[in-house]
């Protein structure tokens, strides 16, 4: 039945007025407090001649008086009047949140006595925050969190003061601090808020030892402390009626063992217990937590059964990886909810289990375990997007059943297992699939030919297989690629890499150690710019051509090629960001310098090991690591000043050179030196003394020059060394007992020399020494046993008394 239209009307009349008159107009001095309190209205709806009760954001009670303000996200920037705020006296909530208040928390807020909710969260306020807020012994709900993860917020509070102010706040229902600078312990009176239910102190730098007592308040069912790194503490026995439903403390430095009264928390949805310190076994009780949703206990030292996690059905969300699990496991079968599993990094054996009725999985990563078995599992993951079974081992061919149904894989990761057989082509036909690692395994065989679709692939790394045969094709039509790794396989046959100038957005290209033939020569300017190429042992005659116009290159390695005369000037300039280049095992003859200057380039690794490079060592790229210049032709000395140059060196190598002149004590000031190999040059002089002060050296080996004087006394209690080499010099005077501070020393040779002494015995403390070699000097006296299995000894040719 239809109303007649004035029946209509005067319904619409009287709701019109009973609306009005449910709270009244509002006061003068009201909404002229909200007029002038920000300056201007901070939304439209604020017009002085309309009633203020009903302006967007305000709230009223019966006699007009304003009870809630709530302006979440209105772009406020301006300061607050503190004389209209107190005016508004009987506010109960203030949500100022998400706006741009630039200015220190008004004092004048302790005056509204009746706040229950106060919200003052992303708003901007700066400084400290006011210990007067403890006089608002209403509060219920207290927001000043801010969501700048990772940054403190620029509020905090002075050191007394965090307790000062909350703990007086003996009505406080929940506190968020979140970002809040606090930079201290938390107070031992948090302990008698007793009406908590969520206590968010996340990112607040808390210090010191939890209160365990904070975790027994009756009411409390929200704490999380997470990314706290300096706070620390145990976990107490929960109480039997224990309401609490969300425990975080990722990122703590909580320890100790889980307490089984765990089992107790029968409201518990999320447990959070990520990167603590906690260890020993997990308590079986964890079965009766049936109500869980999210567990995360990673990068902990846990261990145990984890049968127990069976019977948690309701579990979404499981990760337990970089702990001590160890063992098979029985089952998952129940977990069907389960959306992400993660238990990689742990040392769990066996098959994997059945994850058939897990239908929800969304990201599975069982990597870094000793699983071992078949991988038919997979097709039973019809929702899954990513796939990590990587150092495993995990044996048998990937059947095309096992991939098809894939629809929604993204990435799939078997790297380092024990996989073999054909690499089924419905891989590379899987819709959604970008990233796929197969490399470590054993696949003899790619498809011949396979992409007639787009796939998406972008990073494809075969590496490390017996994969023969030509590359096919197919191959360098999925032209979405960014990486391409092929290296240690048996590939065979000629590459062009023209074929490559296809894939436009490839940055990242390895074929190296193959047996393969690659033809640089028709590759033109349009080549794609490629971040890191390694070609190793792909029988290059020649410098590839397209390089001279790359522009961003980082990494390239050439090395064991067939690559002779001089080096192109091109390769040094200072302009592609090259940081690691590779020419070792050619034939090169010359550097293409004086002319250009290696002290401009980036080079952070230089390997230019094993060619026929000719004239004096080229001084040092400044920011050099890792340089070898090993088994060359250079002549000349080392320069004087070729400290400031291996200012950063941890690896220096001029070995089989034909390097004359001294060692520049200059080198001592390399203190980063890990390894220092001049051997088999032409040396003279003494050994700089100071070299036995180099903190960090591993090995020195000064073998085979023409060195003379004494071995160098001063080696250090912080000695590292596990290699001296000094054999065939002319070293005399007697063995320097400091040595026997180089208690990590495995190596010591200072055969064919001309030492003066008696049999070392002290070296006897040396427990890592594994070959001693004395032969050929003028050692003497009666000879002693150093009493070791392993220790290789010679002492032929020299003076000793059997
Ligand atoms: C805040 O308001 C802007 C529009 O003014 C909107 O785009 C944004 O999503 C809002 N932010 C939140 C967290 O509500
Ligand atoms: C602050 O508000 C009061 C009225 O509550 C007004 O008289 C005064 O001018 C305002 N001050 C500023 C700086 O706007
Ligand atoms: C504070 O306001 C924000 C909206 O900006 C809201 O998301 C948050 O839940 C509020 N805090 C409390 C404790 O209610
Ligand atoms: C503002 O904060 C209060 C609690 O202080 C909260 O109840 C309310 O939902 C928040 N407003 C918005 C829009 O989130
Ligand atoms: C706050 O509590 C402390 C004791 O914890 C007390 O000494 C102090 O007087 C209280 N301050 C206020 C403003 O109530
Ligand atoms: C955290 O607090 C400690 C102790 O108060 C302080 O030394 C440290 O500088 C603080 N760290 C940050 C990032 O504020
Ligand atoms: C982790 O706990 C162990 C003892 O359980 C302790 O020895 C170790 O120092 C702790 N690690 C850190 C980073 O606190
Ligand atoms: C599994 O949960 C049930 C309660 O739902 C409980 O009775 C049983 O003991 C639990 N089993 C284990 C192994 O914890
Ligand atoms: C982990 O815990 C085991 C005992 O369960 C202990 O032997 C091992 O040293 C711990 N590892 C670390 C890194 O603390
Ligand atoms: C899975 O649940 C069924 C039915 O509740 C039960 O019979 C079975 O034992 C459970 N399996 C495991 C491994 O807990
Ligand atoms: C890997 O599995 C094979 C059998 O498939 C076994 O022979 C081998 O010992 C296993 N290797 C390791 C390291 O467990
Ligand atoms: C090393 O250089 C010297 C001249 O400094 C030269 O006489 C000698 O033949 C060179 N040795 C080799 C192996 O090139």
């Amino acid at each position: 039945m239809r109303f007649p239209l004035p029946v209509f009307q005067v319904l619409f009349i009287l709701f019109l007025f009973s609306s009005n008159s449910a709270s009244a107009q509002c006061l003068d001095n009201q909404k002229f407090s909200l007029l002038t309190l920000f300056g201007s209205a901070p939304t439209p709806s604020w017009t002085p001649r309309t009633d203020c009760c009903s302006w967007k954001g305000v709230t009223c009670d019966g006699s007009g008086h304003v009870t809630g303000l709530d302006l979440t996200n209105s772009s406020i920037k301006a300061s607050i009047n503190s004389t209209s705020l107190t005016t508004l006296s009987s506010l109960r909530n203030l949500n100022l949140s998400l706006n741009f208040f630039d200015s220190s928390i008004p004092v004048s807020l302790s005056s509204l006595s009746k706040l229950t909710h106060l919200n003052l969260s992303n708003s901007g306020f700066k400084g400290h925050v006011p210990f007067e807020i403890s006089r608002i012994k209403s509060l219920e709900s207290l927001d000043l969190s801010s969501s700048i993860l990772g940054s403190y917020n620029s509020l905090r509070f002075s050191s007394p003061a965090f307790g000062y102010v909350v703990g007086n706040l003996s009505l406080l229902r929940e506190l968020y601090l979140d970002s809040v600078d606090i930079s201290s312990p938390v107070p031992e009176s948090l302990v008698g808020l007793a009406h908590l239910t969520s206590l968010h102190l996340s990112f607040c730098n808390l210090t010191g030892q939890f209160p365990w007592k904070i975790f027994q308040l009756q009411n409390l069912e929200t704490l999380d402390l997470s990314f706290n790194p300096l706070l620390s503490g145990s976990l107490p026995e929960f109480p039997l009626d224990s309401k609490l439903r969300i425990l975080s403390l990722l990122n703590t430095n909580f320890h100790g063992e889980l307490p089984g009264s765990l089992g107790y928390l029968g409201y518990l949805q999320r447990l959070q217990l990520q990167r603590c310190n906690f260890s020993g076994r997990i308590p079986l009780s964890f079965g009766l937590i049936t109500q869980l949703v999210d567990l995360a206990i990673s990068g902990n030292n846990l261990s145990g059964e984890i049968s127990s996690l069976g019977n948690l059905t309701q579990l979404v969300y499981l990760d337990i990886s970089s702990n001590s699990f160890d063992g098979e496991i029985q089952s998952l079968e129940n977990l069907t909810e389960l959306v992400y599993l993660d238990l990689s990094g742990n040392m769990f054996s066996g098959s994997i289990p059945s994850l058939e009725k897990l239908t929800q999985l969304v990201q599975l990563d069982l990597s870094s375990n000793c699983f071992s078995g078949r991988i038919s599992f997979l097709s039973s993951l019809k929702n899954v997007e990513e796939i990590a079974l990587s150092n495993n081992n995990l044996s048998s061919g990937i059947d095309s059943s096992y991939v098809e149904g894939l629809l929604n894989l993204r990435k799939l990761n078997l790297h380092n297992n024990s996989l073999n057989g054909n690499i089924p082509s419905s891989l590379f036909r899987l819709p959604s699939l970008q990233y796929l690692d197969l490399s470590q395994n054993q696949f003899y065989a790619l498809p011949n030919e396979f992409s007639d679709v787009s796939s998406p692939l972008s990073s494809l790394d075969l590496s490390d297989n017996q994969l023969q045969g030509p590359i096919p094709r197919s191959v360098f039509q999925l032209t979405g690629l960014k990486n391409l790794i092929l290296s240690s396989n048996n590939f065979s046959g000629t590459v062009d890499l023209s074929m490559l100038q296809n894939l436009k957005t490839l940055s990242s290209l390895d074929l190296s150690n193959n047996r393969l033939s690659i033809n640089t020569s028709s590759t033109n300017t349009s080549f794609p710019q490629i971040s890191q190429l390694k070609l190793s042992s792909c029988n290059l005659m020649e410098f590839p051509n397209f390089l001279r116009n790359q522009s961003i290159s980082f990494i390239l390695d050439l090395s064991n090629n067939k690559i002779d005369g001089e080096i192109p000037r091109w390769i040094w300039r200072g302009n592609w960001f090259l940081n690691y280049l590779n020419l070792s095992h050619n034939m090169l003859s010359g550097l293409g310098l004086p002319t250009v200057d290696l002290s401009l380039s980036g080079l952070i690794t230089l390997d230019l090991h094993s060619n026929k490079l000719q004239g004096s060592m080229p001084i040092p790229p400044p920011n050099i690591l890792i340089l070898d210049y090993s088994q060359n032709y250079f002549t000349d000395v080392i320069p004087a000043n070729i400290f400031p140059y291996l200012s950063y060196g941890v690896f220096f190598s001029l070995a089989g050179n034909n390097i004359t002149g001294e060692i520049p004590s200059s080198i001592c000031n390399a203190s980063f030196l890990e390894v220092l190999d001049l051997s088999n040059n032409n040396l003279r002089g003494s050994i700089p003394h100071c070299l036995g002060e180099l903190n960090n050296l591993k090995v020195l080996n000064l073998g085979k020059n023409d060195l003379h004087g004494v071995i160098p006394q001063s080696f250090g209690y912080g000695c590292i060394l596990k290699t001296l080499n000094l054999n065939r010099n002319h070293l005399e005077g007697s063995l320097p007992k400091s040595l026997a501070n180089c208690k990590q020393l495995e190596v010591l040779n200072i055969g064919n020399n001309w030492i003066n002494d008696s049999f070392p015995l002290w070296l006897g403390t040396l427990q890592q020494l594994r070959v001693l070699i004395l032969r050929s000097n003028m050692f003497h006296g009666p000879i002693q046993q150093i009493r070791r299995s392993k220790c290789f000894l010679t002492v032929a040719y020299n003076r000793f008394l059997f």
